[in-house]
């Protein structure tokens, strides 16, 4: 793994715009796989700002609640659309749809989906639990969509977007670990020191199933952006 340190989120956002702009200069990147929560907005806030062309590219995101429609403020669909979307058009946006009952369908259909769409990047963020995408702790690195419950300290953290806590979904649909790192390459991006616990384990511990985000060591291209909070505990 490669890793950068950056002074805070601002720094951070402009790094990984730049990895981006010149990956997407080759002409080889047709797809981006995304995020949402507060980590990508800053990367969100300059490629908007940019003059780079997403019309001939589509993005694939890693999850979404269940239940919640496209047009509730706290869907991921909602927050893409608000921090990137509505700005900058792709050909396509691809997010699983939180509002199928039948989880078994949407997942396969969102595989299928990853299928044929090949990652060409994907952007990261990381819970203070080590999830990616909401691959919680004890997620088989050989996961591919599912319908997941989502932790005590998942809902907890997520509360802080809700009128309480009651209101934050159960379940979410998100990729699977073993789809994350099948993207041509992964930039992790951590602020703060709610996530130095997490970054520590994932870049110096052992790889496990107990730290979802220890996955990324067996990949070969992982950018891993973070501040200096979230990096106090590298050595
Ligand atoms: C969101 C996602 C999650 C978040 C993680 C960190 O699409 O996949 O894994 O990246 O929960 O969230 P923030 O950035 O809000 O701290």
């Amino acid at each position: 793994m490669k890793i950068i340190k950056v002074k805070d989120s601002v720094e951070g956002g402009k790094k990984a715009f730049e990895i981006i702009k010149e990956e997407m200069a080759t002409g080889n990147v047709k797809t981006l796989g995304l995020a949402t929560g507060s980590t990508p907005e800053t990367l969100y806030k300059e490629l908007v700002a940019s003059d780079l062309d997403f019309t001939n590219m589509n993005s694939v995101n890693l999850d979404e609640y269940v239940g919640l429609e496209s047009t509730n403020d706290q869907s991921y669909h909602y927050f893409m659309k608000k921090h990137l979307f509505n700005e900058k058009p792709f050909n396509h946006n691809y997010l699983p749809d939180g509002t199928v009952t039948d989880g078994k369908k949407e997942c396969e259909r969102y595989d299928q989906i990853i299928a044929e769409n090949p990652i060409d990047i994907q952007i990261l963020g990381i819970g203070e639990n080590g999830h990616i995408g909401f691959n919680e702790p004890g997620a088989s690195f050989e996961g591919t969509t599912s319908e997941v419950e989502l932790t005590e300290s998942t809902i907890e953290a997520n509360s802080r977007n809700f009128a309480k806590k009651e209101d934050v979904p159960t379940h979410a649909y998100s990729m699977g670990i073993k789809s994350i790192l099948q993207a041509k390459k992964i930039i992790l991006l951590a602020y703060g020191p709610k996530k130095a616990e997490a970054i520590l384990n994932t870049i110096e511990g052992p790889m496990t199933e107990a730290v979802p985000a220890s996955a990324l060591q067996s990949h070969s291209d992982v950018i891993v952006i973070v501040d200096e909070a979230a990096a106090k505990d590298l050595k």
